[in-house]
């Protein structure tokens, strides 16, 4: 039987032996009484991590964007983020859903060129125009191929939005991944935020859950918002003692980076394919098709066991994660080679 190289994303990996023992043996109470000791021990831990005053342990990403929104904006106020960013492509449209916001994509908010405009996208005071509350920012971008926005760019953001009065989110899905790559502490990167997500479930390896951070209040009314989406877990601390391990991880975010640039140096003169190993900065591989159809492409990987996910109608996205190793990344670039040249 074909091994699998699973490469569609950072989510595929599977908890380790460590995780499941650290599970079954979690000490648990009712967490809607905030009396799981297990959850209670890996919000302070994650506060702490990230540098904020508190946070809360939820299921998905998704939940914990949407309830910063939820928490920072007021129906019929306005969200700027970028035009590629997870909260606007990937979420169900939940913002205007759940929320009742509008939001408003900026084309490259995470460089120079975006953040130079992001003036322009701020409401002025005007009786017919809604009011801008929040900005998002995403760290790693992920739709951009995992690039990283450096603290001097967050800071330029961060000192323009709060001169406007507006709060300043973080999709931190990778944050870990973003600091390891610039080697800063994470705190260099969320000192510019008011609130903060990041993903246990991603890179760090967790079956479950996600973490929102930021200022005390912040938190207690995002608490009550996640009860109201149905987010009040119970005997929550099975999840949250993988969590708790995986804050172990950070720092082997690094060789999931390597094996990145590994497929990418591979990948990187191949005929009938465009693959930048310069733009490789942290776990994400985009490859652009010249003339195969990513259905087609997909397809034909796939059935030599790897796989990928697409992206946009001429990319393909591979993601690398704990779960595969230098050799399983030889082994894909060997695929993708030999499917090139057919
Ligand atoms: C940047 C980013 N934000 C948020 C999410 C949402 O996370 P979840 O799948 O846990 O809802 C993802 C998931 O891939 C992501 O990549």
């Amino acid at each position: 039987m074909v091994k699998v190289i699973d490469l569609r994303s950072d989510t595929v990996t599977k908890p380790t032996a460590a995780m499941r023992k650290a599970m079954m043996e979690a000490e648990v109470g009712d967490d809607v009484y905030g009396e799981d000791p297990t959850v209670n021990r890996l919000e302070q831990l994650a506060a702490d991590l990230i540098g904020k005053e508190a946070a809360l342990f939820v299921p998905t990403g998704t939940m914990g964007n949407q309830l910063a929104i939820m928490t920072h904006c007021e129906r019929g106020v306005e969200v700027i983020c970028d035009r590629k960013a997870h909260i606007f492509n990937y979420e169900m449209a939940a913002a205007s859903v759940l929320s009742g916001v509008q939001l408003h994509p900026v084309a490259d908010l995470h460089n120079e060129k975006g953040i130079g405009t992001m003036c322009d996208y701020i409401r002025h005071p005007s009786p017919y125009l809604p009011k801008t509350r929040l900005v998002c920012l995403e760290n790693t971008l992920n739709a951009g191929g995992g690039t990283v926005m450096r603290p001097e760019q967050m800071a330029v953001v961060y000192r323009l939005a709060h001169e406007y009065g507006l709060q300043v989110h973080l999709d931190g899905a990778r944050i870990f991944n973003a600091a390891v790559a610039l080697d800063c502490e994470v705190t260099d990167l969320t000192c510019y935020t008011d609130s903060v997500m990041f993903c246990l479930s991603k890179g760090l390896g967790a079956p479950v859950g996600s973490i929102l951070a930021g200022k005390k209040a912040f938190i207690e009314q995002a608490r009550r918002y996640r009860k109201l989406l149905g987010g009040g877990m119970r005997q929550a601390g099975v999840l949250a003692a993988a969590g708790i391990l995986a804050l172990n991880n950070i720092y082997s975010l690094s060789a999931d980076h390597e094996k990145a640039r590994a497929l990418a140096a591979e990948l990187s003169d191949v005929p009938g394919v465009k693959v930048d190993p310069e733009k490789v900065e942290t776990n994400m591989v985009l490859l652009e098709l010249e003339e195969l159809s990513v259905t087609q492409f997909l397809e034909l990987i796939g059935s030599k066991g790897v796989l990928a996910g697409p992206l946009g109608c001429n990319t393909v996205r591979f993601v690398t994660h704990r779960d595969v190793s230098m050799e399983d990344i030889q082994t894909a670039a060997e695929v993708i080679k030999s499917v090139l040249q057919q």
